[in-house]
C-alpha cells in the first residue's frame, strides 16, 4: 500500500480570485510561431481566415485562451509597428536579427494580430518598442489601435480598412530592458517607463493597463526600483499611475545556458532537477511579491508574469534560433506544477503568460514544416484540464501532516502539489504526483460543503519522455480517472506515479 497524504480544503472560505489571465499565451515573431505556426498565409492549402490557420485557433479556443502577448520578447524592441500595416506587398521588410537572422515580410501585423485576436476571443496583450523606437511611434499606435472619431492615425487606420477603434487594454512598455531590450540600468529604464507611459493615452473610454517591464529571476533590486519610481498610485491630478503592472520573467532550465538539456533523452536524475528549478517560482513570486507589498501593501499593482515554462535545447537538425522543442509528460508537470504556485499567488500576480504557443519552447502546439499535421502537446491538456481554475475563487489547501519530500542534491523538493477553487457550486481540485516511480493517495477532507458526485481526469504516460507526434498523436492524453473514492469527509484520490489529476466535485 502506498503513501496517504491527508489534506483540508475548506469549500466555503473563499479566497481571492483566480483571473483567468493567468492562463494567458506569448507569441512572438520568432522561427515558427507566427509564420508557419499561427499564420500560413491566404495561399495555404490549409484552411485559413485571412491566412490565420484556422485548427490553429480551434484548438485554443478549446482552452479558453484569455488573452495573447504580442509581437515579442526580444521582438517588440526592434518592431516598428508602421512597418506592418497597409498592402502586404509594400511593407518594408526587415532582418529578425534576434531570432534565426530571417527576413521578416511584416506580413503578420496589427490587422492580422487583432484579427487573430477576435478569432479566439482572446484580449491582445501588445508589447510596444521602448529599446529602438520612439514615445511618439508608441503613443501613435495607442492612438491608431484605440481612437475614435477623426485624428492623423484614425485616418490611417480607416484607410487600412478598419472603421471602429479595437477595444485593448494590455500594453508593455517594452520587454526585458535589463537585456535585449535596451541594456538599461534599473533606474534608466524606470524613468523610460514613466515617460512612455505619459504618453500612452487612454482614447476615449479605452482604459489600457500599462505593464512595466520587469525583472529576471530573483532582481528583486529591478523591481524595488520600478516601485520606488512609480511614484503616487493616483491622487487627483493623475488618478492613475503611470504603469499599472510590472512584469517578471523566470524559465525552467535545469542546466547551462550553454547546454540546456535534452527535451525528450533525459534520465530520472535530469527529471527530478527540472522539478527543483520548476517549483522555485513559489520562492520568487514570494520574493517580488513581498517588495510590492513594501510601496504597495494594497495590492494595486499588478504582478504580470509574462514569460515563463521550460526552456530546452532545440530539437536537432532545426535551427539554433527558432527555439522549436519537443515537449512530454514532463513539461506537462512543470506547468501543473506552476499553476498550483500561481493559483496561491492570484492576490498579486494578475496575468501569467506561457512561452509561447505554438513551435516555440514550452508549446501549446507543434506543427509539421512539411505536412503541416497539427499536434496538441502535453502541456496543451494541462491548461485544458485546468481551464475550470479560470476566474474562480481560490480555495486555501492544508496538508497537516506536510508533504512528502525527495531531497535533490541540496534541495527539497515537494513531490505532491494540490491547488484547488470553486465556481458555480464546483470545487476543481489539481493534484500533481511529481515522483517518479511511487504513487500516492491524496485523502481530501472537504469541508463546508456536501459533495453529490465527482469527475476526475488523469494526464500520464509510461514514461516522462513520453510525448506526441504527428504518428501518435494521444501518447500523452487525458483519460477518465476511475480510482477516486467516496469518503466519509470527502474523497480519496489515487495518484500514479509522475501523474497530473483533476477532480471536480458538484456541491448540494
Ligand atoms: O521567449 C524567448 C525570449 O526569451 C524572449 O524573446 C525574451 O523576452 C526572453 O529572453
Amino acid at each position: 500500500s502506498n503513501a496517504v497524504v491527508p489534506a483540508i480544503i475548506n469549500v466555503d472560505v473563499e479566497g481571492p480570485l483566480i483571473s483567468r489571465h493567468l492562463y494567458g499565451h506569448f507569441a512572438e515573431h520568432l522561427g515558427r510561431c507566427i509564420y508557419g505556426g499561427f499564420y500560413v498565409g491566404e495561399d495555404s492549402d490549409l484552411p485559413n481566415a485571412g491566412g490565420i490557420r484556422l485548427d490553429v485557433v480551434e484548438a485554443l479556443r478549446a482552452l479558453n485562451i484569455p488573452n495573447l502577448r504580442w509581437p515579442g520578447g526580444c521582438f517588440a524592441d526592434e518592431y516598428h509597428w508602421m512597418d506592418g500595416i497597409g498592402p502586404k506587398d509594400q511593407r518594408p521588410a526587415m532582418v529578425n536579427t534576434h531570432w534565426g537572422n530571417v527576413e521578416e515580410n511584416n506580413h503578420f501585423g496589427t490587422h492580422e494580430f487583432m484579427a487573430l485576436c477576435e478569432l479566439l476571443g482572446a484580449e491582445p496583450y501588445i508589447s510596444g518598442n521602448v529599446g529602438s523606437g520612439t514615445v511618439k511611434e508608441m503613443s501613435d499606435w495607442v492612438e491608431y489601435l484605440t481612437r475614435d472619431g477623426d485624428s492623423p492615425m484614425v485616418r490611417l487606420r480607416k484607410a487600412n480598412g478598419r472603421e471602429e477603434p479595437w477595444q485593448l487594454r494590455f500594453w508593455g512598455l517594452g520587454n526585458e530592458a535589463w537585456g535585449c531590450g535596451g541594456n538599461m540600468t534599473a533606474q534608466h529604464y524606470a524613468d523610460e517607463a514613466r515617460r512612455y507611459g505619459t504618453y500612452c493615452r487612454d482614447h476615449g473610454d479605452n482604459r489600457l493597463y500599462r505593464i512595466a517591464a520587469g525583472a529576471n529571476t530573483d532582481d528583486y533590486a529591478w523591481t524595488e526600483t520600478l516601485m520606488k519610481t512609480l511614484g503616487d498610485l493616483g491622487c487627483a491630478y493623475r488618478p492613475q499611475p503611470f504603469y499599472q503592472a510590472l512584469s517578471l520573467h523566470y524559465y525552467t532550465i535545469p542546466g547551462t545556458w550553454q547546454d540546456k538539456g535534452d527535451a525528450t533523452v533525459f534520465g530520472t536524475d535530469d527529471y527530478y532537477a527540472t522539478m527543483v528549478k520548476a517549483a522555485r517560482i513559489d520562492e520568487l513570486l514570494t520574493g517580488h511579491s513581498n517588495v510590492m507589498d513594501c510601496y504597495d501593501p494594497g495590492k494595486t499593482v499588478g504582478l504580470v508574469l509574462d514569460e515563463w515554462g521550460t526552456w530546452w535545447n532545440v530539437e536537432p537538425g532545426t535551427n539554433p534560433g527558432f527555439l522549436y522543442q519537443q515537449n512530454t509528460l514532463r513539461d506537462a508537470l512543470v506547468a501543473g506544477l506552476h499553476f498550483d504556485v500561481f493559483h496561491r499567488h492570484s492576490d498579486r500576480l494578475v496575468m501569467a503568460n506561457i512561452a509561447q504557443t505554438v513551435n516555440v519552447l514550452q508549446a501549446m502546439i507543434l506543427t509539421d514544416p512539411d505536412s503541416g499535421a497539427l499536434v496538441l502537446t502535453p502541456t496543451y491538456h494541462v491548461f485544458e484540464m485546468n481551464k475550470g481554475h479560470h476566474d474562480a475563487a481560490s480555495l486555501r489547501v492544508d496538508i497537516p501532516s506536510g508533504v512528502p519530500t525527495r531531497q535533490v542534491g541540496e534541495q527539497t523538493l515537494a513531490t505532491v502539489s494540490v491547488s484547488a477553487s470553486r465556481k458555480d457550486g464546483k470545487v476543481l481540485v489539481s493534484l500533481s504526483n511529481l515522483d517518479a516511480a511511487e504513487p500516492v493517495d491524496v485523502e481530501l477532507d472537504l469541508r463546508g460543503g456536501t459533495v453529490t458526485g465527482a469527475r476526475s481526469r488523469i494526464l500520464t504516460a509510461e514514461k516522462l519522455q513520453s510525448h506526441n507526434t504527428p504518428e501518435t498523436p494521444d501518447a500523452v492524453a487525458p483519460r477518465a480517472h476511475e480510482q477516486v473514492t467516496a469518503t466519509a469527509t470527502g474523497l480519496r484520490v489515487h495518484l500514479p506515479a509522475h501523474s497530473f489529476v483533476t477532480v471536480e466535485a458538484r456541491l448540494a
